[in-house]
């Protein structure tokens, strides 16, 4: 894992704005499609920023670019201001010229039995789509990516899942109480992720040290998700200095 650190977020999310905008336009050169696996949480929250200001000031267009989220909470109603929906559109998509029939997230809101429907058809259309140019990731203290927790298999797919007691506590300060976080996830598997031809993983502040020293320098182990990025050829962590602090 190759990793890279910046004085604080903003530089950082910049440079990593900055790097999905030069591969958006490349691709535009030759009329071709750019597909892009997208995070939520506070992580990218600055990186969708730089881009909208891309748009707005740098004419960067969106017509050409495909995406494809990580996760949703399950069950969740996608107009929910807890939904990922939610999340996406209030942070990037209401803002840029992208096509709404090219933004794909994985569905929350719907029963059991459709949603591993829904899984198998979500892996079928990024591959038909020529695979993720582009993955950006956050990373939990759990050591997920997407909702990947502690047990997850190096082949898994988009699929449902528990979700750890750590980041359900993780998340109860903004879901208002821990009783009204989710038990479940739908998300990419750690399959989908490492497909992927290039991925981009962000951490920010000291309390994403521990988990940030154990993915680079620790084993590649099921128990921390995340490790299993060790394996792929193209993949940068962009750290800040608090999230870099425990690096040998
Ligand atoms: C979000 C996701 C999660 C987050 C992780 C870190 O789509 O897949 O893996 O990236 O929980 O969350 P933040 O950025 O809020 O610390």
């Amino acid at each position: 894992i190759h990793n890279v650190i910046f004085d604080n977020s903003v530089l950082g999310s910049i440079a990593v704005a900055n790097e999905i905008a030069t591969l958006i336009r490349e691709k535009q050169k030759t009329n071709s499609i750019c597909v892009l696996g997208l995070a939520t949480g506070s992580s990218p929250i600055k990186v969708y920023e730089e881009l909208i200001r891309l748009h707005k000031e740098e004419n960067l267009s969106f017509k050409n670019v495909v995406t494809f989220n990580l996760d949703e909470y399950f069950p969740m109603q996608h107009d929910d201001i807890q939904s990922y929906h939610y999340f996406m559109k209030e942070h990037l998509f209401k803002y840029i010229d992208i096509l709404p029939e090219n933004v794909h997230i994985p569905t929350g809101n719907c029963s059991l039995e459709e949603s591993s429907v829904l899984c198998a058809q979500y892996e079928e259309k990024i591959k038909s789509m020529g695979g993720l140019d582009f993955q950006l990731l956050g990373i939990g203290r759990t050591a997920h990516i997407g909702f990947n927790e502690p047990g997850s298999h190096l082949n898994s797919t988009t699929r449902m899942v528990t979700l750890d007691h750590l980041t359900r506590s993780d998340a109860a300060s903004s879901f208002l109480g821990m009783e009204n976080v989710p038990k479940k996830a739908v998300t990419m598997g750690i399959s989908t992720v490492l497909e992927a031809k290039r991925i981009v993983l962000l951490a920010w502040g000291q309390n994403k040290a521990e988990v940030v020293q154990e993915t680079i320098e620790g084993d590649v182990t099921s128990k921390k998700p995340a490790s299993y990025l060790q394996n792929h050829p193209n993949v940068t962590f962009v750290l800040d200095q608090e999230a870099a602090s425990l690096l040998t």
